[in-house]
């Protein structure tokens, strides 16, 4: 292809993939499927790769991220960012409509109300329609320039479309929706990590994230909501929201302009309720004047505007007592003080537990033993302590003192520097680590071996039969058969008897046997290494190929894999630096789990279902073009061996055959190095 050509087709691309993100991520209105998405995408990527003087700042591939930040940039916001006053009263809303009244010495004003959005406040900058800049809040004067990790945001015009003004200042709100942060959350208990307590706190933690790649894959979404700009004399702010609509933002369906006031409180009834069904969290609703000229006479106040107001809805919280603290260990160690609570009803459940995080949690809070405490449901999630009261607390309480010793196995628990928690040193033998990990082991994402569960693994573990994982392939069919045991389930109170008959037994041994094929890389995630994910995982067994490579890679070996950062590479060092951790794989290697990545036998992925793809010319070593052909078939597609116009991409070596090559051009298939086929796969 040509520079020319590449140019051309770099800008249909373009276009054609920004419609279809906007289509996607705007409208909720997709056209294509995902996979196809993902394929003109992947052109996009390779082309950009072959000729990268030709990559546009606004090129649909900046949403992939790459730039990484050391330090934030400070701006200065041309205009500083206010917040809005707040209500949680009725009576003090009717105070603000008067002050409006009395301000602007007319009544009947149009009002807009909107939802108020929990997220994180942002401000976003466009000259001649393409982003140039979005910045945090930060103190209302100066925020942090995040403008790599925005353009990662779908729903965020990189460019505009319509009839957009020269200069634009849009402000918003990121939030993360609630199916991305389960799956975050998800993702951070598979590597041992405590979850994050909830979305507003998961979208601000992700803008500041250092590499843009990460923040990529967060799924933020971004609502608008605010002009700063004169817009093609438009006078309402109703009209702006509409207007800023047609240049590509999202912004909200849920706005309605209120000709009365008791239109202002249907509306926050309606939403009071409805929120809870929205995909997302919002914490309120606000109140705008319609008319510009009006928000100008008003002005504003030193910190708020006064044409503007958030009524806030009520967590539901109730006041309950805290009745002991008990002590949770975690697969990984971590140990998380969990409040016992007297039981109370909180939005339609009965609350008995609550989360309080860590030693630090505890000691900023000042909880007391037997103190009063305040519950909220943070995100209809898990419930928490907010507060305590202090009054009604007695001279001769003590505050709640952190264990020093594991309740499970009586070890010393140790801080590491800088962490907020403390945990279980004693990984090999401590009880919950030893059940956690089993738990994890046979989990779906990791080996997948249904039949066993979190009650049924700890009967095996108490009855001797199970401790490491090794120990689940040496079981056999009298070991398992006739086991019972009556418990009493922590979620429901219900007893429950769990019996090992014929066919539970046989389904387990047939479980654990089909397990010894699950690839190399689910087998290196189900191993449980501290901060190794299910994605790092992959990367790290394709990047080393078996476990013995792994196991003796370097810290600067191990920091070459994408992916891996000194704490996962540390980690890393550290498990194989453990002697029972060999042992253990040296067992799992006897009983014939796999250890290297085989082709063939298991699809991984289906990303390149219906493809057809030609290796060509010779790459680092001859084995290396083997591997490529396998990870063809292992991810659903098929490997080619002549160039036809079936062949869908041929990933070429060095020195590829020029009849071939010119066959390809003739049959405009794409040609792609190794490495964005590798980036094909990997891709999330
Ligand atoms: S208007 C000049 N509208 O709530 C005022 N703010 O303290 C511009 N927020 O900092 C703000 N949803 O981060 C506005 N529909 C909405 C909002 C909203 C959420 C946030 C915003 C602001 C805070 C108010």
């Amino acid at each position: 292809m040509t520079a020319l050509e590449a140019k051309q087709r770099i800008e249909e691309l373009s276009k054609e993939i920004h419609a279809h993100n906007y289509k996607y991520y705007v409208q909720a209105e997709p056209t294509i499927s995902d996979y196809d998405f993902d394929m003109l995408l992947n052109e996009l990527i390779a082309l950009e790769k072959q000729f990268p003087e030709l990559i546009a700042p606004d090129s649909p591939t900046q949403r992939v991220g790459g730039e990484v930040t050391k330090q934030f940039k400070q701006v200065t916001h041309k205009n500083p960012m206010l917040s809005l006053g707040n209500t949680y009263s009725r009576e003090e809303l009717l105070e603000f409509f008067s002050r409006v009244e009395n301000g602007l010495g007319i009544k009947n004003i149009d009002y807009v109300c909107e939802l108020k959005y929990d997220g994180v406040a942002i401000s976003l900058h466009y000259l001649d329609g393409l982003l140039v800049q979005a910045a945090t809040r930060g103190d209302g004067i100066h925020g942090d320039d995040v403008t790599a990790n925005v353009k990662t945001i779908r729903s965020v015009p990189l460019r505009l479309q319509g009839n957009y003004p020269h200069e634009l200042e849009v402000r918003g709100e990121i939030i993360m929706p609630h199916k991305s942060f389960e799956k975050l959350n998800q993702e951070r208990e598979d590597i041992g990590e405590p979850p994050l307590a909830n979305p507003r706190n998961a979208a601000a933690g992700s803008l500041k994230l250092q590499q843009s790649t990460q923040v990529a894959k967060r799924g933020l979404d971004c609502f608008l909501y605010f002009v700063y700009d004169d817009i093609n004399n438009i006078n309402t702010h109703y009209a702006s929201i509409q207007e800023i609509g047609k240049y590509g933002f999202k912004v909200t369906p849920y706005i309605k302009i209120c000709h009365q006031v008791d239109e202002v409180f249907d509306f926050i009834d309606f939403w009071s309720e409805e929120r809870k069904k929205l995909p997302f969290d919002i914490d309120g609703v606000v109140i705008k004047v319609n008319q510009f000229d009006y928000q100008r006479q008003l002005g504003f106040t030193a910190k708020n505007p006064r044409w503007a107001i958030a009524y806030k809805f009520k967590a539901e919280r109730v006041k309950t007592d805290l009745l002991s603290v008990s002590y949770q260990v975690g697969r990984t160690g971590v140990v998380t003080p969990v409040a016992n609570l007297k039981p109370v009803e909180l939005a339609g459940t009965i609350v008995k537990r609550a989360t309080m995080h860590n030693a630090d949690f505890i000691k900023e809070m000042d909880i007391h033993e037997g103190d009063a405490v305040y519950i909220e449901k943070g995100g209809e999630i898990i419930p928490k302590i907010v507060a305590v009261d202090v009054n009604s607390r007695s001279a001769d309480k003590r505050p709640v003192p952190f264990i020093t010793h594991c309740p499970d196995c009586g070890t010393l628990l140790v801080r590491n520097e800088g962490e907020a928690g403390y945990y279980c040193p004693n990984s090999v033998n401590c009880p919950p680590q030893i059940k956690g990990r089993l738990e994890h082991f046979i989990a779906r994402k990791a080996m997948n071996i249904e039949d066993l569960g979190e009650e049924k693994i700890a009967l095996l573990y108490e009855k001797g039969l199970v401790k490491t994982i090794a120990d689940f392939y040496h079981l056999q069919y009298l070991n398992l058969y006739g086991l019972t045991k009556r418990t009493i389930s922590e979620t429901d109170g219900k007893e429950r008897l769990i019996s090992f008959k014929d066919k539970t037994v046989e389904n387990i041994l047939n479980g654990i046997e089909k397990s010894k094929n699950v690839p190399f890389e689910r087998v290196l995630f189900a191993l449980g290494i501290r901060f190794v994910g299910e994605t790092s995982a992959r990367k790290i067994a394709r990047h080393f190929g078996n476990i013995d490579a792994l196991s003796h890679a370097t810290f600067e070996q191990l920091i070459e894999v994408d992916d891996v950062g000194e704490k996962v590479a540390n980690s890393i060092l550290e498990y194989f630096a453990t002697p029972e951790n060999l042992a253990l794989i040296e067992d799992l290697k006897q009983v014939g789990l796999q250890f290297e990545i085989k082709g063939g036998s298991q699809p991984v992925s289906n990303k390149l279902a219906g493809m057809t793809i030609v290796v060509s010319g010779s790459f680092a070593t001859p084995a290396r073009r083997t591997e490529i052909e396998q990870l063809i078939e292992e991810h659903g597609g098929k490997k080619g061996s002549s160039v036809n116009k079936k062949v869908n991409y041929i990933v070429a070596g060095e020195n590829m055959g020029p009849s071939k090559l010119e066959k390809a051009r003739q049959l405009g298939i794409s040609i792609i190095s190794e490495a964005d086929f590798m980036q094909m796969i990997e891709q999330e």
